[in-house]
């Protein structure tokens, strides 16, 4: 029987670096993963191959609607077949590199399902059925989570997809009728929208991506709705229904009704894709043989990654918080740190958010709503990307950044920002958050001319009423 230090259940962004932080600290570690290729969601069916089809559906509109603007003429045309295998050959080279990693760190990856069989044991079911049980010191579940269902909508991948079929469509369709306007939503209706696709978003809530600062929100919804995404907030749906003509599905009609009452109505679309939120997976771990019981959402309860049983840890979209593949990412180097003697720890005041559109939306720490239902007195400092010089010479000027700092002492509690990648740009705040600088900090701060970063130090400038730049 093979014996390990640490047994990770889930070859995630969790569980890979789960594993390969084990390996790096000594422990002797398996990963078990019944995937083909390790990766977990993120990168076989989620962060990875949307981005590739957001980088490249963002390129073709752009191409076809802003380089003449530039002084670029061109004749585009869209390859789909090619646009879907530059996406699965990205994933492919990642996927391969975890592989690389594990054996560089000494990890070895266990191939099959796994489950707990009592303290201590994971027992593991190839995919030609045999088995094979694992006794480690610790185990760490860290199985991720899957698309959410909704009654009465069907997914079958083909006309009523959830991501991962949203992400393979084979054409693009006349009319996608998205249910959710959260990032998954909002993503991947972007990508279809930029192929050629009438995009409407039919939303529960009375606002787009739920957690996000309102007024960001509220920026993020119009400027969607510029592009010619339409939006149906406040509607319920209730359910979605297969046209047939012979044998044949032409589409589906969609219903729904106003959460606040009021009258059905109902949509016809060419494919339809549910996403309304991921629900843990924690079915199938065998919990009970070890007495541990997910609560009524399926997550597993955990204080400081560890679980009501010693030696089983917990961790990314299994545990509370938020669902997002760097979330897990610290929660694995924290949860090995810890199971190595070492003092592992996540600050969760400062787990950036990011929607991958365009503009993105990224954020880190606490929104206004959240300052003022905290009852904390803040000062708020915004500069537009349209008096930025670099963003005008892009010919991208849309979105703004706002810094919230503490009205007393001037630490900085929460970033906001909308614009042309502010992804990649969010980091920064991060890091000034990590050290708990004051926007003064920021504003001080030498950031190169010309670049979009610059209005991060003026919106921090603004939080003294000092920009100097608009
Ligand atoms: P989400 O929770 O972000 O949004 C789901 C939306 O569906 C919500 O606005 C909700 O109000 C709405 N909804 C729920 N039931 C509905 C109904 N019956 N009718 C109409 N609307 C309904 O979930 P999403 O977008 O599916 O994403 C799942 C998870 O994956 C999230 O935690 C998200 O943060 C994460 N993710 C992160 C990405 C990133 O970091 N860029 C990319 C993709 C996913």
């Amino acid at each position: 029987m093979a014996q390990y230090d640490v047994v990770i259940i889930g070859g995630g962004p969790g569980g890979y670096n789960a594993a390969i932080r084990a390996g790096q600290l000594g422990l002797k570690a398996a990963c078990v993963e019944k995937r083909v290729t390790l990766g977990g969601t993120c990168l076989n069916v989620g962060c990875i191959p949307s981005k590739a089809m957001l980088h490249a559906s963002e390129m073709y509109e752009l191409a076809k609607k802003d380089f003449a603007g530039f002084g670029i003429k061109a004749t585009v045309e869209l390859d789909l077949p090619q646009m879907l295998k530059q996406k699965s050959d990205t994933v492919t080279q990642l996927t391969k590199g975890i592989e690389f990693l594990f054996k560089k760190n000494k990890a070895d990856w266990i191939k099959g399902t796994g489950r707990l069989d009592g303290p201590g044991r994971v027992v593991v079911t190839a995919e030609d059925g045999s088995e094979q049980v694992l006794e480690a010191k610790n185990i760490v579940i860290a199985t991720g989570s899957e698309p959410s269902k909704l009654p009465g909508v069907e997914v079958d991948q083909q006309r009523i997809v959830d991501s991962t079929g949203a992400l393979a469509l084979p054409e693009v369709p006349g009319h996608m009728v998205v249910i959710g306007a959260g990032i998954i939503g909002l993503e991947l209706g972007s990508v279809w929208r930029r192929l050629g696709a009438k995009v409407t978003v039919v939303e529960f809530l009375d606002r787009t991506i739920p957690g996000a600062d309102a007024e960001v929100a509220t920026a993020f919804q119009r400027a969607l709705t510029k592009q010619g995404m339409v939006f149906k907030l406040g509607q319920k749906v209730t359910g979605a229904k297969l046209n047939k003509s012979g044998k044949t599905t032409t589409g589906v009609t969609l219903s729904f009704e106003p959460v606040k009452g009021g009258p059905a109505e109902t949509l016809d679309a060419d494919v339809v894709l549910l996403a309304v939120g991921r629900r843990p997976n924690t079915a199938g771990l065998n919990l009970e043989s070890v007495g541990i019981t997910p609560d009524a959402r399926g997550f597993i309860d955990t204080d400081h990654f560890k679980t009501k049983v010693p030696g089983i840890w917990a961790l990314g979209d299994v545990t509370h918080g938020p669902m997002l593949a760097h979330k897990a990412e610290d929660e694995a180097v924290a949860c090995i740190e810890l199971i190595a003697g070492k003092a592992g720890h996540v600050n969760y005041d400062v787990i950036p958010g990011v929607v991958y559109t365009w503009p993105e939306v990224a954020w880190v720490g606490k929104t206004e709503d959240e300052l003022k239902a905290a009852g904390v007195a803040y000062k708020s400092g915004k500069f537009p990307f349209a008096a930025n010089s670099r963003a005008k010479a892009n010919h991208d000027t849309e979105g703004f950044v706002k810094v919230l700092a503490d009205a007393v002492t001037d630490r900085i509690l929460g970033v906001h920002m909308i614009g042309p990648q502010v992804g990649e740009m969010i980091g920064e705040y991060c890091v000034a958050m990590e050290m708990g600088a004051a926007s003064e900090d920021v504003a001080r701060t030498c950031h190169p001319h010309p670049t979009r970063s610059e209005a991060l130090r003026q919106a921090a400038m603004g939080v003294e009423g000092w920009t100097m730049q608009a």
